[in-house]
């Protein structure tokens, strides 16, 4: 067995993976709920030999340098875009990522999403809990249907396809668009009665649904978000929701990230947000640990990670 080296893990995680990082390593798990503040990373860093980090955390340039013995960056989530790759790649870092395995849960969500936006499910939930269900009426909190509308899906990777494959099950018209072709953005917008996102955060796709994007889409339409809050332009969404350019959003991901109670945003009507709950079961949690702790395992011994982003 190599000696053991110090292992950074930003946050407890669900299931045993982290016993078998421990019984290898000389391992601190941050014990909060909330992340480790950036003042104790950059503390942890010049020891660090390998980090296990959250999409809440920020392993920038900064860190990266700050940490010269880093040998290997696991982070616990498809998306790295909290990580800086190019800086971990340049010091010849492995950065790992948890690919597949969050495919269908975060597929799942986005059809919750879907239903949920049209058919008013919180609306309708909070209705009875106020006691104001007094009688069955024609016309009270009516939706629209899923079922044989047309469905864009924005990125078309693991979790677009996924989405798309369940969609067929509802008898949708599914028009996609992605870096490597499909419906152009623009037509697709237009001609869909869902627009669901799901391409990673780059500098390309920042601010892809912007004030001209959400004019494009039709007033009968609705948005949803399984990807990354910046995708879309938070404060152009509230002025289209405001303005009924489209006919709703649901949300599993903002930008701020978390977003505070008292965002403006939601004071926007037909607006349906979560707190970024794509991967958010237990089996799929578990085997995002066990990946992640497979990743960092494989980096530290110096052996390809199963699942590298770099
Ligand atoms: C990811 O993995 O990138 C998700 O956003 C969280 O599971």
């Amino acid at each position: 067995m190599l000696p053991a080296v110090k292992v950074f893990v930003t946050r407890r995680l669900p299931g045993a993976a982290l016993d078998r990082l421990a019984a290898e390593h000389d391992v601190e798990v941050w014990p909060e709920r909330l992340p480790p503040p950036r003042e104790e990373l950059v503390a942890r860093a010049p020891e660090l030999e390998g980090l296990l980090s959250l999409l809440t955390d920020a392993v920038d340039a900064q860190l990266i340098e700050a940490a010269p013995r880093l040998r290997a960056i696991s982070n616990y989530a498809v998306g790295v875009d909290n990580v800086d790759v190019e800086a971990a790649t340049a010091r010849g870092i492995p950065v790992g990522n948890t690919p597949g395995v969050l495919t269908d849960s975060t597929a799942d969500l986005a059809v919750a999403l879907m239903l949920g936006i049209t058919r008013r499910l919180c609306e309708g939930d909070a209705y009875v809990r106020r006691g104001d269900w007094e009688t069955w009426e024609p016309e009270l909190l009516l939706g629209r249907d899923l079922h044989a509308a047309t469905v864009a899906i924005v990125g078309f990777g693991r979790i677009g396809r996924a989405v798309a494959r369940r969609l067929q099950g509802f008898g949708c018209e599914i028009l996609h668009t992605s870096r490597s072709g499909g419906v152009p953005l623009e037509e697709l917008l237009e001609r869909s009665d869902y627009v669901s996102l799901h391409p990673p955060l780059t500098p390309e796709t920042k601010g892809l649904i912007d004030a001209a994007a959400l004019r494009r889409m039709k007033p009968t339409a609705y948005l949803v978000n399984t990807a990354r809050g910046p995708v879309v332009d938070t404060e152009a969404l509230a002025r289209a929701l405001h303005a009924g350019e489209i006919a709703g959003a649901a949300l599993d991901v903002t930008d701020p990230e978390p977003l505070p109670g008292d965002h403006p945003l939601l004071d926007a009507p037909n607006l349906l947000v979560l707190p970024h709950l794509g991967s958010a079961t237990h089996a799929t949690r578990e085997r995002m640990a066990d990946m992640a702790v497979d990743n960092l395992l494989a980096g530290l011994r110096g052996e390809p990670m199963p699942n590298q982003a770099n």
